[in-house]
């Protein structure tokens, strides 16, 4: 279904990275730069944080429960996708499996890598929490005592640590009209 003509089709696009990564801010200004230009699109984010504080307040951060979050929020996506909307999904998705399960559940799927070191993400430590995960107060945390499998085979690689915000931005949209996703 064509919701407009600058947003061919409806797609999701998986933002994947370490927590601290930069995932939800590209994602919000990627969000808030089409929508200033393109109001007629419709865009919806599917945010880590936000998803598990409603939908997924059940799950832990073991690799079972992981999994299972990423197929509620993959599901949502193709379910919300398929009507011509630009889902954003700004999730950690640290297991490759899960993430080619999620490209499944969607007609249209891009996996964009949301890059940055472990060390930059502890420095920058924006919620506190690896400073936690380091001491041994928080468990299981995705790049410090859990595992992050970096993709395969992205769609985009934007690289937080040497690009700006706004290059990171520019890269996506470039990114999503080369491909025919956005008419530009
Ligand atoms: S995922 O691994 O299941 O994809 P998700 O993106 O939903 O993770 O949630 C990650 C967010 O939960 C992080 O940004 C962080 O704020 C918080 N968090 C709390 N505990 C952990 C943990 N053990 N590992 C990773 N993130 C955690």
């Amino acid at each position: 279904m064509q919701s407009n003509t600058k947003l061919k089709k409806g797609l999701t696009c998986w933002f994947t990275g370490l927590s601290g990564s930069g995932k939800t801010t590209v994602t919000f200004a990627l969000a808030k730069k089409i929508q200033e230009k393109y109001p007629n699109i419709k865009i919806e984010i599917l945010d880590g944080d936000e998803i598990r504080e409603n939908l997924c307040k059940d799950l832990s951060f073991s690799k079972e429960d992981r999994m299972i979050n990423i197929q509620r929020i993959a599901f949502l996506a193709g379910k919300i996708s398929k009507h011509g909307v630009l889902v954003l999904v700004p999730v950690i998705a640290p297991y490759q499996e899960a993430r080619d399960k999620a490209r499944a559940l969607s007609e249209n799927f891009c996996e964009i890598y949301v890059k940055a070191s472990i060390e930059e993400v502890t420095k920058r430590d924006v919620k506190g929490l690896y400073k936690k995960a380091l001491s041994g107060e928080i468990k299981n945390f995705t790049g410090i005592s859990d595992p992050y499998e970096e993709p395969k085979n992205p769609d985009l690689i934007i690289n937080t640590e040497k690009e700006t915000l706004d290059e990171s931005v520019e890269k996506v949209l470039n990114f999503l009209s080369t491909n025919s996703y956005l008419n530009l």
